[in-house]
């Protein structure tokens, strides 16, 4: 059932209850008053009635006078005299004054009980015309009661009403933006990240609102991130299978040549018997072969640097400085690599930071000069640092994945990275700082120890 409908169920609910208890208190109320109202009005009755029996003595004519006393209670309220002759007949009956809004009969019934009856006897020489008597008839009363109870019932309704009415918009005005919330799930669920609801309506709703809202926000920058890094990682492939296919055609494709060139001149030579020069171009073939083996296993090793990263960092990094050098041979690389090796898993770290850091150095500062240490610091941490002497950073620099990638890596193995300008010289200096402790996995020592068992 919708929050609405059982909100205003309950209310309901607890309405009627109240109702009903009002209704049991009404009609207790109502019977109290109306015993109390008829005792009275007997009291008053009988008196009056003893004092008119009693100056019956004095008139002259009894049974007319005895006629003006039931007459005289015409008109009352409550009570009714009547005057019963000997054989229990109504001789005379007095009216009742009827009420101008008559309560309904089952009311009546539902308050009256037995009627009070007090009766009189006539002195000596009028008993023979009968008794004179004094009833009550609440008519009047239950019709008082009746009227309480009609104004008191409007009463309730219109206020019975006015909550339900306000409970109803209030929840519904609370609700709507609910509503909102959740076809904007419904959006956000079907990938529209741009998806915001209105941070208005009850406070504590309000704060889910404001939530949901940040949520999508972010989101959407992941996704556009996302997208981004796509974007990236296509035109980053893209560049590196130029790069290849480059290399291919000008490292591979000219000791190619040149081998089938030499191989055309050996059977002529052959079938002159010219064996020195035959062993000749054997040679050149060869020293082909082998430049050809090198420039091939170059590229092998940039298609698969964890591969480079097996025979140690330093090694590694030879790599990467003489990538640079045939690139850029105006840059001077320096290296200072404490260790062989951290470690698979922090070697593997560290080389993908000298890769960002030299690559960033090399395309976005334009520096002679590139320093790259790897060093155990005395609290037993690697410190990682690339250092150039390149332009600087720019204060409007983009924010790109390089530098955010990294120090995700670096902080996902407990490590801090930071890049600043190098103080009072041109550049920029990269510090990657990574405890060597079990949770990295392989240890700096266990690795020297395979080192030295191999030896
Ligand atoms: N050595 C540096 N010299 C000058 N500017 C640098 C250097 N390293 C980083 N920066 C600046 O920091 C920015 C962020 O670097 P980051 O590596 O995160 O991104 P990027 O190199 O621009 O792009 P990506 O690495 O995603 O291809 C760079 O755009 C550049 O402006
Ligand atoms: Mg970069």
């Amino acid at each position: 059932m919708p929050l609405r409908r059982r909100l205003l169920f309950l209310i309901s609910l607890v309405l009627i209850v109240c109702l009903i208890g009002g209704g049991v208190l009404t009609y207790w109320h109502g019977v109290r008053k109306i015993d109390l109202e008829m005792s009275s009005a007997i009291n008053v009755g009988e008196t009056a009635m003893e004092d008119a029996i009693a100056a019956l003595a004095a008139s002259n004519d009894g049974t007319h006078t005895i006629g003006r006393i039931v007459v005289s209670f015409n008109g009352d309220r409550h009570l009714r005299a009547k005057l019963l002759a000997p054989d229990g007949t109504i001789a005379r009956s007095s009216s009742v004054r009827l009420p101008t809004d008559p309560a309904p009969t089952w009311l009546y019934d539902l308050l009256v009980s037995k009627p009070q009856v007090v009766s009189f006897d006539l002195p000596g020489e009028y008993k023979s015309l009968g008794r004179l008597s004094i009833e009550t008839d609440p008519l009047n009363e239950v019709s008082e009661v009746w009227e309480d109870m009609k104004l008191k019932l409007i009463i309730v309704s219109a206020f019975c009403s006015l909550v339900l009415a306000l409970v109803y918009v209030t929840v519904g005005r609370a609700l709507r933006p609910l509503e909102n919330l959740s076809t904007a799930i419904g959006r956000v669920a079907g990938g529209d990240f741009q998806a915001q609801v209105s941070e208005t309506g009850p406070q504590e709703l309000a704060v889910i609102y404001k939530q949901f809202n940040e949520m999508a926000e972010q989101l959407a920058r992941v996704e556009h991130q996302n997208l981004r890094l796509h974007e990236q990682l296509s035109t980053v492939q893209e560049e590196e299978r130029a790069e290849i296919a480059r290399d291919l055609h000008d490292e591979i494709g000219p000791f190619l040549f040149a081998v089938d060139v030499d191989a055309q001149t050996i059977p002529p030579l052959l079938m002159r018997g010219d064996n020195e020069d035959v062993r000749e171009r054997a040679n050149a073939i060869r020293q082909s072969v082998g430049h050809m083996q090198t420039h091939l296993r170059a590229i092998l090793s940039r298609l698969r640097p964890a591969t480079l990263v097996d025979l140690g960092l330093s090694h590694a990094v030879d790599q990467l400085i003489a990538f640079w050098k045939a690139r850029r041979p105006g840059i001077v690389f320096e290296m200072d690599i404490t260790e062989v090796s951290f470690g698979a898993a922090l070697d593997a770290l560290a080389f993908r930071i000298f890769q960002e850091g030299t690559s960033n150095a090399v395309r976005h500062g334009a520096p002679n000069r590139i320093v790259l240490s790897a060093r155990r610091t005395e609290n037993n941490r690697l410190r990682i640092s690339v250092v150039d002497n390149g332009t600087g950073l720019k204060a409007t620099a983009s924010r790109g994945f390089g530098l955010t990638g990294m120090r995700e890596r670096v902080t996902e193995k407990g490590g801090s990275l930071v890049i600043t300008e190098a103080s009072g010289k041109s550049g920029v200096v990269l510090v990657a700082e990574l405890p060597i402790t079990p949770s990295n996995p392989i240890l700096a020592h266990a690795n020297d120890d395979t080192r030295a068992g191999a030896a």
